[in-house]
C-alpha cells in the first residue's frame, strides 16, 4: 500500500475538501540502493542496480531465473557484500568502493540488518526450538530483550499470522505454509523497517501459498514496507505498488503493475511476461 503524498491541508479555503481526519502521512524513503555491482568469480551478476522504496510500499521483483534477483535482495542486507554501490535503510548507510570488507564494515552491516526482516523460500526456522522460541530468539540475542518482556509481543505476532495455537509446536510438525508464516512472525519480532522475501511461496502448494500471501497483504494494509522476489505473477500484479523487472543483472524497467503488465515499455519485459502468463 503506497502512502499518499504528504497530506496537504490546503490553505485555499474555496477548494478545501473535507478536513482530513486520519494521520498526516508523508512519503518517506525507507530503503535506497544505489548502483549496486556484484561479481562472482569474474562473472558480473549485478550491474548498477538502483532502487528506492518508500515507507508502506510493496515492491515485487520479477525476472528470469539466474538474473540476479536473490543476489540483489541479499546485497540489501549484506548477506552478500556488494563490490561497489551503496545501501541506505532507515538512518543507516553503507557505501562500498571495491575495497576489502573489514570487521568495522561488518559492525555497520550488523546495524543495518537490524532494520531488515528476511524471509527465505526454505523457511530456515530453528528445528529444535518451538515456534514461540523461534519468534522470541532474535530480540533476546540481538537486542537483549528479556524473555518475559518479549513473550506477549511474540504471541501477538503469532496471532497476527494465524498461529496462536501452534506456539509450542516444533517446526517439523507444521505445514510448509505454517512454517513460512512462523518465519514471517520471527522476522517481524525485530520490528523491521522493511521486510525482504525471496520467493516465499515457491516451496508451497497454491492453497497453502495463499495463506502466506494473505499475511503479506495484511502487513501491507498495516503499512509495512515489503520487497518480494516472486514468480507469482498474479500476486505481483494484484498486490504490488510497483514491479521491478530484472534481466541479466540489471533493472530493465520499474513501473506500477498495470504499466508493466499492460503497457511495458521494454520489449524484454513484454517477452518475459508473455512467456510467464
Ligand atoms: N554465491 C555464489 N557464488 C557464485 N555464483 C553465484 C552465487 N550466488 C549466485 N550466483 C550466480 O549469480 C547469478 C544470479 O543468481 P541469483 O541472484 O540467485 O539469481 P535469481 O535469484 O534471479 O535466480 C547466477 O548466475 C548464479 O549462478
Ligand atoms: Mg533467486
Amino acid at each position: 500500500m503506497r502512502l499518499p503524498e504528504t497530506t496537504s491541508f490546503s490553505d485555499n479555503q474555496e477548494n478545501a475538501g473535507p478536513v482530513p481526519t486520519g494521520p498526516a502521512f508523508s512519503v518517506e524513503t525507507v530503503l535506497r540502493a544505489e548502483s549496486i555491482c556484484k561479481t562472482f568469480d569474474g562473472h558480473r551478476v549485478l550491474r548498477n542496480v538502483s532502487l528506492t522504496v518508500e515507507r508502506g510500499e510493496l515492491v515485487s521483483i520479477i525476472g528470469p531465473s539466474g538474473c540476479g534477483k536473490s543476489t540483489f535482495l541479499r546485497c540489501l542486507n549484506f548477506l552478500e557484500i556488494p563490490d561497489t554501490g551503496a545501501v541506505t535503510i532507515a538512518d543507516d548507510s553503507i557505501r562500498r568502493d571495491g575495497g576489502p570488507w573489514r570487521s568495522s564494515d561488518e559492525a555497520q552491516a550488523h546495524q543495518l540488518r537490524a532494520h531488515v526482516g528476511m524471509v527465505f523460500q526454505s523457511f530456515n526456522l530453528f528445528p529444535h526450538r518451538t515456534v514461540l522460541d523461534n519468534v522470541m530468539l532474535a530480540p533476546q540475542v540481538v537486542k537483549h530483550v528479556a524473555a518475559s518482556v518479549i513473550e506477549a509481543e511474540a504471541r501477538d505476532l503469532l496471532a497476527k499470522v494465524g498461529l496462536e495455537a501452534a506456539a509450542l509446536r516444533y517446526p517439523a510438525t507444521l505445514s510448509g505454509g505454517q512454517q513460512q508464516r512462523a518465519a514471517i512472525a520471527r522476522a517481524l519480532a525485530m520490528r523491521p523497517d522493511v521486510m525482504l522475501y525471496d520467493e516465499p511461496t515457491s516451496a508451497l502448494d497454491p492453497r497453502v501459498a495463499e495463506e502466506v500471501l494473505e499475511v503479506m497483504r495484511a502487513l501491507d494494509r498495516e503499512g509495512m514496507t515489503q520487497i518480494v522476489v516472486t514468480h507469482d505473477m498474479r500476486f505481483a500484479r494484484a498486490a504490488s505498488d510497483r514491479i521491478v523487472f530484472m534481466e541479466a543483472g540489471e533493472i530493465v524497467e520499474i513501473g506500477d503493475p498495470d504499466e508493466i503488465y499492460v503497457n511495458a515499455h521494454d520489449p524484454r519485459t513484454r517477452e518475459f511476461l508473455g512467456a510467464s502468463l
